[in-house]
């Protein structure tokens, strides 16, 4: 199989460390290593201390799978299986598809969650929002059909911060459960609900068939962590999984296994605070669309993640005017040509504190 580029990764690993700010980052700022251990407790930082470098336990260190499992309702250890992110999305794939399968994702979306399929030669229907940015389930409803293998959502979801109601999340479930079809629901954003009253249980508590992802980088701002789970009541598709990472990292870094359990178990310390950096810059972000209307199209406020997607009015496609603005100005931006999503569009990242000076130097440069 030959896979095709991934459009976003690939800008991102052209500007991402060579640019001044970064306005389009899904991630919040990462913390240090001296915050992680600051917030451990005693038997925790015993842990660390007494670490040792070795190979760990392919699924997971059984008290990491315990601190994930604390966050769910109904999901015990042993439904918790421990990897990168990524790598999730791309055994998911490997495991459950065959050429001519039929799936339904949503787009704009994060390029694993479908690329993966369509490369492997299955037949993909797109669930696409409306013009205000908001995903309607009756527009899934009508993609769905007994031939569907897999549905893929994300929620909240990367890039626009949509985010369902419970109805609507609901109806959701009762699509797939219709022909009992298997939910991969991305909750990578999970608890970045910005009215915390609005939270979702995670889709793995509310529906049998699904295998949920979540991880460090973007709910905790640990991204360097690079550690992911899914969790699943489905034991048969874990077991297929686990056989699959065995030719890939085959087991996790210890170091990152113990901080991420130091961070799920003072999950507040982290999740809390992301969640007021990014109510803060949501204000800034709307003061600086209100101010240039000769460049905004409309900005729909996200209520759940950490980005949004603006619309601009360009003459040009928004790629061509975003490197242009990072030479000018050291402003990163994404367009939404790395979404597929046209060419009018950028993602806005809302969980970096240097949100205020990068619009300043942007303004600079309008
Ligand atoms: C929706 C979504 N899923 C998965 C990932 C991958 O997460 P990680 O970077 O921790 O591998 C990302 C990263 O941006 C994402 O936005």
């Amino acid at each position: 199989m030959i896979i095709s580029s991934f459009k976003l990764e690939h800008y991102f690993a052209k500007y991402e460390f060579n640019a001044k700010y970064l306005l389009s980052s899904s991630d919040c700022d990462g913390f240090s290593l001296n915050y992680v251990l600051s917030s451990a407790e005693h038997g925790e930082l015993e842990l660390w201390n007494s670490l040792t470098l070795g190979y760990t336990e392919s699924e997971g260190h059984f008290l990491l799978r315990e601190a994930i499992s604390r966050h769910y309702n109904s999901i015990k250890p042993d439904d918790v299986f421990v990897l990168s992110p990524g790598e999730a999305n791309y055994i998911l794939m490997q495991t459950q598809l065959d050429p001519g399968d039929h799936l339904v994702c949503m787009r704009p979306s994060y390029q694993s969650l479908y690329q993966i399929a369509k490369d492997k030669g299955c037949v993909i229907h797109f669930w696409e929002p409306d013009d205000k940015g908001l995903f309607n389930p009756d527009d899934l409803a009508k993609l769905v059909n007994e031939k569907t293998k897999l549905i893929v959502v994300n929620f909240p979801h990367n890039p626009t911060g949509y985010y369902p109601t419970r109805e609507e999340l609901n109806r959701v479930i009762e699509i797939a459960s219709r022909h009992n079809t298997l939910l991969f629901s991305d909750e990578m954003y999970h608890k970045l609900v910005h009215n915390p009253a609005l939270l979702n249980d995670s889709l793995c508590d509310l529906y049998d068939n699904t295998v949920s992802l979540w991880g460090m980088a973007k709910s905790f701002g640990l991204a360097g962590l690079r550690i992911g789970w899914v969790t699943s009541h489905n034991k048969k598709l874990l077991g297929m999984m686990k056989h699959f990472k065995d030719y890939l990292t085959i087991c996790n870094s210890a170091t990152s296994e113990v901080l991420s359990m130091i961070a799920l178990n003072n999950s507040e310390r982290f999740i809390e605070v992301n969640l007021q950096k990014i109510r803060a810059n949501k204000q800034i972000f709307q003061a600086f669309v209100e101010k240039h209307t000769e460049l905004f199209d409309y900005y729909i406020e996200p209520g759940a993640g950490s980005t949004a997607m603006v619309k601009v009015r360009l003459q040009e496609p928004a790629l061509n005017y975003a490197e242009k603005i990072v030479k000018e100005s050291g402003v990163m931006l994404v367009p939404s040509e790395m979404f597929e999503y046209g060419d009018q569009h950028f993602r806005i990242g809302f969980g970096r504190s240097s949100m205020k000076d990068a619009l300043a130097a942007w303004e600079a440069v309008i």
